[in-house]
């Protein structure tokens, strides 16, 4: 059997920006020199001042030069690229002139093909795509494109939920949305109008123009034609049932179709990426830096923020002026570890309030010299013996749960961390023995420790070994807050400020000085009664501190 060769003859062309409105500045370039382009692919990214679209190829060629600079002006007529197309394909018998590509075919079809080949121009239309067939009605519940955006066949152009599933509705072709055409909560059947679009068919061969009207027939009821020009070769797709772990094509989202569609290749959810585009666009480069950094990132990590919606960024400077700064090393250890703490513990927190009355009289009476040391104490150092000894009477609360949730290990020693507001963020410096001490030696220690942390002295084992936390707002003021609890403890106590309240002693009302204390517990290792019980306890030796020698 003889063999021809086929030979593809290459011309080249220049694409030419399409009508737009005013001019734009090219934000990205889609495609690489030399990579192949099919028609309806989007090439670059142009962003005027309204909106931002994907300009796509009006015909299938290879990308040779670019003609526009990034960051460039560009309006209707600007030359973009240059291009090697296909213009024609000639059966040869013998050595070609010049060939860029060879294909062996069989001599019938090569016969048929230089038969029929013959270039078109560019064509543009504007196409109504309908609801196809979803097996019965369903609501409109999100928007996958905005107007303006270039789309590719099989990308979704909407969501729809039935009694039975959520749908997203594919694109029967590649094409550029105009409007959309339903709304949001709307209920739609087989046949409604989804949307317009404008689709440009560029230079086809009167094959492809043969096999367009076909493929158009095949759809009907699906695509519906609202200009007579020619229709680019759609093909309906089958209705791709959401998965909850794959990319979500969230309109809230900016990204281009070229971007959601790698997103859903990679099975990555768009809303987790920071887009380096203007104005925060997602671009292809975000999605791999992703994935590549989640590779390295542990599992765990990545396991612990699953399925935790997170917060869209914003474009503050629409607004106004804006600042950013960056976060010192302290303030970003402390979100990472507050979000853990907050994320990993189900908190409770109960609200009491201590009389403090007798307890600040004696205060008052008290004098640093007499007691040798610099500065009077505090309520703080009070507050930290109570809590030592109530540790020592409930050792629940001194304790950690094994975080294979199994154990509870209870701890001997009793280490109360202060919780220390400096300029450079939050710290928790720990006094160890708390039990052990005087009430002038916390007073000092407690002294010495906040110097330390806000002269940024404090060394690693200032820090650790903690048991229960104290977080005292009291000179600044507040009536009550929820403290987070300092993971791996499993409780902390919040203390606002202490203030003079009329108090019913069962005759008259007593002015007494009431201290507002917020205990948050871990519910896995703590119930509400212990905590009642702890807080008693509290409030008994807060009232009279007597208690402390027993
Ligand atoms: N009610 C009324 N007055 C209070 C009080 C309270 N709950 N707590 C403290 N005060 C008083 C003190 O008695 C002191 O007054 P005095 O000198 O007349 O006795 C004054 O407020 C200043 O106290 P302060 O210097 O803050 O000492 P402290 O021992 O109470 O606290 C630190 C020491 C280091 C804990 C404290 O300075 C600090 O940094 N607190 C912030 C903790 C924080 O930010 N927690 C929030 C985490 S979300």
């Amino acid at each position: 059997m003889c063999f021809l060769l086929l030979v593809l003859i290459m011309a080249l062309e220049i694409i030419y920006m399409p009508d737009v409105e005013g001019s734009g500045e090219v934000v990205e370039y889609l495609v690489e020199l030399g990579e192949t382009v099919e028609e309806g692919e989007p090439l670059i990214v142009v962003e005027s001042d309204k909106a931002s679209m994907e300009v796509p190829a009006p015909f299938s060629c290879i990308l040779k030069s670019w003609e526009i600079e990034l960051e460039g002006s560009v309006e209707t007529g600007s030359a973009l690229a240059q291009c090697e197309v296909i213009v024609s394909e000639l059966a040869m018998s013998d050595a070609a002139p010049v060939v860029e590509a060879q294909i062996s075919v069989e001599p019938e079809a090569v016969a048929e093909k230089a038969t029929t080949s013959n270039a078109t121009p560019v064509t543009e239309s504007i196409v109504s795509i309908d609801m196809p067939d979803a097996g019965g009605d369903g609501d409109v519940v999100e928007f996958s494109l905005q107007p303006g955006d270039h789309f590719l066949e099989g990308d979704p152009i909407l969501l729809v939920e039935s009694d039975k599933a959520a749908m997203e509705v594919p694109a029967p072709f590649s094409g550029t949305l105009v409007e959309y055409l339903v709304e949001t909560g709307q209920t739609i059947s087989e046949g409604t109008p989804l949307v317009t679009a404008s689709v440009s068919s560029g230079i086809q061969t009167a094959n492809d123009a043969e096999k367009s009207v076909q493929s158009t027939d095949k759809v009907k009821g699906s695509v519906s034609s609202i200009s007579d020009t020619p229709q680019p070769s759609p093909s309906p797709s089958p209705m791709a049932l959401l998965s909850s772990d794959s990319s979500k094509t969230d309109g809230s989202v900016y990204s281009g179709p070229a971007s959601r569609k790698l997103a859903r290749q990679l099975g990555v959810n768009l809303e987790d990426v920071k887009g380096t585009g203007p104005r925060g666009r997602i671009l292809k480069e975000d999605i791999k830096a992703f994935v590549k950094s989640n590779l390295k990132t542990p599992k765990q990590e990545v396991v612990s923020v699953a399925g935790i919606p997170s917060i869209p960024e914003q474009d503050f400077s629409r607004f106004g002026g804006v600042e950013s700064k960056n976060l010192s090393g302290m303030a970003k250890a402390t979100a990472a570890h507050m979000s853990r703490c907050w994320l990993n513990i189900p908190h409770v927190t109960l609200f009491d309030e201590s009389d403090i009355t007798d307890l600040e009289c004696y205060r008052a009476s008290l004098s640093a010299e007499a007691l040798g040391i610099d500065k009077k104490p505090t309520i703080l150092p009070f507050l930290v013996l109570v809590i030592a000894k109530a540790l020592r009477k409930y050792p629940l609360f001194n304790s950690a749960l094994h975080p294979d949730g199994k154990q509870i290990i209870y701890k001997e020693y009793i280490n109360i961390g202060v919780a220390v507001d400096t300029p450079a963020g939050l710290v928790v410096p720990v006094i160890k023995d708390a039990d052990k001490k005087s009430i002038s030696e916390l007073s000092e220690t407690i002294a010495d420790l906040a110097s330390k942390a806000r002269d940024r002295k404090l060394t690693a084992e200032d820090m650790q070994g903690g048991c229960f936390t104290i977080s005292s707002l009291g000179a600044t003021g507040g009536t009550g807050f929820t403290p987070i609890i300092n993971a791996p403890e499993v409780a902390i106590l919040g203390v606002a400020k202490a203030t003079m309240k009329p108090v019913w002693d069962g005759e008259i009302f007593q002015p007494r000085k009431l201290l507002p204390l917020c205990l948050s517990f871990d519910h896995r290792v703590i119930n509400g009664g212990d905590a009642g019980r702890f807080m008693a306890t509290v409030n008994q030796s807060l009232s009279d501190i007597r208690h402390l020698l027993l």
